[in-house]
């Protein structure tokens, strides 16, 4: 639903009159830093237009009552007082692992009815649950009077995907969901929370995103193995250097020497944390020059690190990322996100977005049997109270 849409929807199922207001998170896109968010590292996200909305009012009583436009038939309502656990995997688990974090973190809350809906693809590597999780906790705080800074935020939604969704995923997703800047990347410093904008001139850049369809069913336990594979690379530096606190603190010249110590796998892995923190520093050094092309040569290594390093990649990524990089304009192209499947990005001209679009499109769908979904976004703010 567009905003409007939303508006109506709301209506329609909860009423109309009294203070209806709308709250939107976008999803996000991760231009480089990718698997560095939970070593402590650096990231590169962009928050894009496709956007969770939540139409809600403030109730008089202690009830949340939620519905959502896509699951028409699955109305939530609980009372802030219930006892509130994770139930089978559902959106509900973000109304109530929200709910329940911030009575906890002793966040007074109130009653609310609200409507959820999204234009954003769910299950695609977008970040729509991060999106989903802070769009309900700008709600909440909004109908109680309440405001927290946005890093509070992001740590609060990190604990309900630990908690509540069972995904132990870093905080690139929720820090740029709460707190991107239009027209800005975000440096991240995953270890401080620390951000600094980096300006994208959408004159000049475009980010093309184009989903490969592949479900990243098996991702979860991947991203698990890997969170366990980069913390036994790190007992491997921490023995060389106890100052180490995290592959964070591991620099380039550290790792020749260190690779005889430990597995082949798990030195890889740690190459590919250590060298990507390394470009996703310099990435930014570059975008504060416009010098487009050499951030594009960088996404490019980090793909093939993720690749071949990391092994996260798919054979399906991996075709569009090479096929973008054939066409003018295209500066750089890689897998974004916890891989296995989901979307690459794509930092593109202006001038060559329609080309490459349509590239994409005719090349794809003969390997794999279907075309792939595209999105063309500028960067975007993070979450925000929107006018219906
Ligand atoms: C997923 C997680 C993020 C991050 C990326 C990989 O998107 O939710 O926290 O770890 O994978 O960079």
């Amino acid at each position: 639903l567009d905003r409007p849409a939303a508006f109506a929807e709301f209506e329609r199922t909860f009423g109309s009159g009294g203070p209806i207001a709308i709250i939107r998170a976008p999803g996000r896109v991760n231009l480089i830093g990718e698997h560095t968010d939970y070593n402590d590292g650096f990231v590169l996200p962009i928050a894009i237009e496709p956007e969770v909305l939540i139409a809600f009012r403030p109730r008089t009583d202690s009830l949340i009552h939620m519905a959502s436009a896509a699951f028409p038939d699955q109305r939530l309502k609980f009372s802030l007082q219930d006892a509130l656990a994770p139930g089978p995997p559902s959106w509900s688990n973000y109304a109530r692992g929200v709910t329940a974090t911030f009575i906890a973190e002793g966040i007074s809350l109130r009653g609310v009815d609200a409507l959820i809906s999204s234009t954003l693809l769910v299950g695609a590597g977008l970040s729509s649950s991060a999106a989903l999780c802070v769009a309900i906790a700008r709600a909440l705080l909004r109908a109680a009077g309440r405001d927290i800074p946005p890093q509070q935020i992001a740590r609060l939604c990190q604990h309900v995907e630990h908690e509540f969704a069972g995904v132990p995923c870093g905080i690139m997703d929720q820090m740029i969901v709460a707190a991107g800047i239009e027209n800005h990347a975000m440096l991240l410093d995953c270890r401080t929370l620390e951000m600094q904008h980096v300006p994208l001139d959408p004159a000049r850049v475009q980010i093309l995103i184009a989903n490969s369809m592949v479900s990243r069913e098996l991702a979860g336990s991947a991203y698990a193995d890997r969170r366990r594979e980069c913390n036994e690379g790190l007992t491997f530096f921490q023995r060389r250097d106890p100052q180490i606190k995290a592959l964070r603190d591991v620099t380039p010249a550290m790792l020749p020497p260190a690779q005889s110590d430990m597995p082949e796998t798990i030195f890889r892995r740690c190459r590919h944390v250590v060298s990507e923190n390394a470009r996703t520093l310099e990435a930014v050094r570059l975008l504060e020059q416009n010098d487009y092309p050499r951030v594009g040569v960088l996404m490019c290594q980090s793909h093939a690190s993720l690749r071949d390093d990391y092994e996260v990649s798919a054979p399906q990524l991996d075709f569009l990322v090479e096929e973008s990089m054939q066409i003018s304009g295209v500066h750089g192209a890689r897998m974004t996100g916890g891989g296995f499947g989901g979307c690459i990005v794509a930092l593109v001209h202006p001038d060559a977005v329609k080309n490459l679009s349509d590239h994409l499109t005719n090349e794809y769908a003969p390997h794999f049997g279907n075309p792939p979904q595209i999105i063309v976004t500028n960067a975007t703010a993070g979450a925000s109270v929107a006018s219906p």
